[in-house]
């Protein structure tokens, strides 16, 4: 039973459906809404308020790619929370390639860096008391059917999970539809590190699927964001069958996640191997890199070598 939970990019998409959803639990005090711009938190914190009729909404304004932001707004944080929820991220658009104070590439800052700094603090300062949720994606293990191919990486070495996080991996030309899946992958690992790190936590990794109405297309180059929407989405997926989902139901993993007794520490789960949508399973199943204890701490090791 979470009474506090903290949700980062809860303004829009996933995370403000998120927020919503555990609103309306009964057993929900307190829902924060950690977001970067002031004016769209205000924004969504009345709508919320209007769609649920609770007043249990509160802001804290963070950007989750700066760590110094991330700091000054943990500070803010005054009371232990229950659960956190590390939502912000995704592809970020044209400037995923670009290099952060950090080190880090934008695209592997705001899905990585601030997540790992808010946990780990709030660990150190005995503010979380249950449970995190990080939402990775099946770009992870891939999906055969679209030619989305699973994330391998050489050897899983420290220095090759640094070259994910600064984009020294992918050579000269930086795809960030690419290397998404690596940074997902990256901070899977960290999680799964996690876990064992702290077992009187729960750390759960869970792709929300494929999910219509949030703003993550937006994001895609233009022709890649022109299919999606007009084409996979409403025209291809719906065909095959188990390829996409609702804001509700992509939105309702996360609250399941943290929520439900079912879904255990250390594990990441997602749609069927193949699928985008419907059931969700323990990706190590079949995606075994996952397992490898050594690979999950290389990940938290790199990470680290980026955090002062
Ligand atoms: N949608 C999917 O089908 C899908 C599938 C797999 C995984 N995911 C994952 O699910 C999560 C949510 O995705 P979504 O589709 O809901 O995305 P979205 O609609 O694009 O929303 C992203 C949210 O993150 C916030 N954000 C971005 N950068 C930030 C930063 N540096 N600091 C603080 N907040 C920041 C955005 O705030 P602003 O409004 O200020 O930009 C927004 O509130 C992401 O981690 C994504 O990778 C999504």
């Amino acid at each position: 039973m979470n009474e506090s939970i903290l949700i980062t990019g809860a303004n829009i998409g996933l995370g403000k459906e998120t927020a919503r959803q555990l609103a309306l639990k009964k057993e929900t005090k307190k829902v924060i809404l950690f977001c970067r711009n002031q004016a769209k938190a205000e924004a969504a914190k009345k709508d919320l308020e209007e769609q649920t009729g609770k007043k249990v909404f509160e802001i804290i304004i963070g950007d989750v790619s700066d760590a110094d932001s991330v700091r000054k707004a943990i500070e803010k944080i005054k009371e232990p929370i229950d659960a956190v929820i590390l939502n912000a991220g995704g592809m970020v658009g044209k400037t995923a390639g670009r290099a952060t104070p950090s080190g880090m590439n934008e695209l592997a800052a705001t899905n990585i860096l601030g997540h790992v700094i808010l946990v780990e603090e709030l660990i150190k300062y005995d503010k979380l008391k249950k449970a995190v949720l990080y939402p990775s994606a099946e770009a992870v293990p891939g999906v055969k059917m679209l030619g989305m191919k699973p994330v391998s990486m050489r050897t899983s070495s420290i220095d090759e999970f640094a070259g994910v996080l600064d984009g020294s991996y992918f050579g000269n030309k930086f795809d960030a539809v690419q290397a998404y899946g690596y940074v997902k992958y990256a901070a899977t690992m960290w999680m799964l590190s996690m876990a064992r790190k702290y077992p009187e936590l729960k750390f759960v990794v869970m792709s929300p699927g494929n999910t219509k109405g949030t703003l993550a297309p937006d994001n895609l180059p233009p022709a890649m964001k022109f299919m999606l929407k007009y084409f996979m989405m409403p025209v291809v997926f719906p065909l095959i069958g188990g390829m996409v989902h609702t804001l509700e139901v992509g939105a309702k993993r996360f609250v399941d996640g943290i929520s439900d007794e079912r879904y255990k520490s250390g594990v990441f789960y997602a749609s069927k191997e193949g699928k985008l949508s419907g059931d969700v399973v323990d990706q190590s199943t079949f995606f075994t890199a996952l397992k490898n204890t050594t690979f999950q701490d290389n990940a938290d090791k790199a990470i680290h070598r980026f955090i002062k």
